[in-house]
């Protein structure tokens, strides 16, 4: 099979499987496990931040953010296909208490402009609105096909945030892949975030785990939140051992998931009936639309499935991710299927 349907479908290296294999552990809730604090502590120098903490998702990386960030009632701006918005069961209200206030962005690259921002806030606390507690942002941004904010965008966004004493917690699940798409570093695209979630079982490949990053007030009241959720683990070393070759060394490699999928959409536009800016490709999230085929993206993801391709469908549209289990000649065959897929 080549599946194609995320970068979590990503298994352990054999350097990931021998380090977990000899990994120094102890009781993480005691805050003694060596290895998930060395993972901690390089997480923080990377990103240029006063501590991290080691959690179980990115789902619940991001909740536990907005947790800590927030009041009960408070509003919380997002891009209207954020994940946060979109994929996560609705847990801000169920956990938070909060709202969540989705904002079209006009362009459609999933990253929103202050001016798009500005009129949705609730600062004046006239016991009408809802308070804007916080603002989400996501980069890259997956529904939006793995789009890129760049430094300088993301630094206008929180100075402005901040001038009205609102928070931005950043979902970096693949801030890596955004890092090296804009050729700079993790630490430049988030210095001015209050917390960043980023997920080292993607594209980085590890296992299992996300890291928060932020103050180190933030990461002590998170600690507290993640026992609360129920995140709370004991030897997580085991797994701490594959996050640390997924931070150090998986970001390396990115670049070779970025031209696979540069390639995939090349080949994509050139498919009668398939529609997409190969140019708009610019990590490892590719999304294109079939409906000028005549055929439905289940459809044709059936087809392709019964060629061992697993790709996702939904609306008029078909995601492929690519990641470290494909080859060039994976994409080529990928990009074969589709032709006659597409045209049945
Ligand atoms: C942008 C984004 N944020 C958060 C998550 C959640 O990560 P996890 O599956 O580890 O909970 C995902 C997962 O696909 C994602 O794409």
């Amino acid at each position: 099979m080549i599946d194609l349907r995320s970068d979590t479908v990503t298994k352990p290296t054999d350097a990931m499987r021998a380090a977990m294999a000899s990994a120094e552990v102890g009781d993480d809730v005691y805050g003694e496990d060596p290895t998930v604090n060395r993972l901690q502590d390089r997480a923080a120098e990377v990103f240029e931040k006063e501590a991290a903490l080691f959690v179980p998702s990115g789902c619940m990386a991001n909740q536990i953010a907005i947790k800590v960030h927030t009041d009960l009632g408070d509003e919380v701006v997002i891009e209207d296909r954020g994940h946060i918005y979109l994929h996560e069961m609705g847990s801000a209200s169920v956990i938070s208490g909060v709202l969540l206030r989705p904002i079209r962005s006009r362009d459609r690259s999933g990253h929103l402009e202050w001016s798009e921002i500005e009129p949705a806030l609730h600062i004046d606390h006239d016991y009408h609105g809802s308070a804007t507690g916080l603002i989400c942002l996501e980069n890259s941004h997956n529904m939006a096909g793995g789009t890129v904010m760049s430094a300088h965008h993301c630094k206008d966004l929180c100075d402005r945030a901040h001038a009205h004493n609102i928070p931005i917690h950043l979902d970096g699940a693949r801030i890596f892949n955004a890092a090296v798409a804009l050729d700079t570093t993790v630490a430049e695209l988030t210095r001015h975030c209050d917390s960043i979630q980023f997920c080292l079982s993607k594209g980085l490949g590890a296992p299992v785990g996300s890291m928060l990053v932020g103050s180190r007030g933030f990461i002590d009241q998170a600690r507290a939140w993640r026992k609360r959720l129920g995140g709370g683990m004991r030897q997580a070393g085991i797994l701490a051992a594959a996050g640390l070759i997924a931070l150090e060394e998986s970001p390396k490699r990115l670049h070779e998931d970025h031209a696979n999928a540069r390639r995939l959409a090349e080949g994509l536009a050139e498919i009668d009936g398939v529609s997409i800016d190969p140019k708009s490709v610019v990590t490892n999230i590719v999304i294109f639309d079939v409906s000028a085929t005549g055929r439905t993206p289940a459809a044709i993801c059936e087809d392709l499935k019964q060629q061992d391709i697993l790709a996702l469908g939904w609306d008029s549209v078909i995601r492929v991710v690519t990641h470290n289990g494909n080859s060039t000649e994976d994409i080529d065959y990928v990009i074969n299927a589709l032709v006659k897929s597409s045209s049945l």
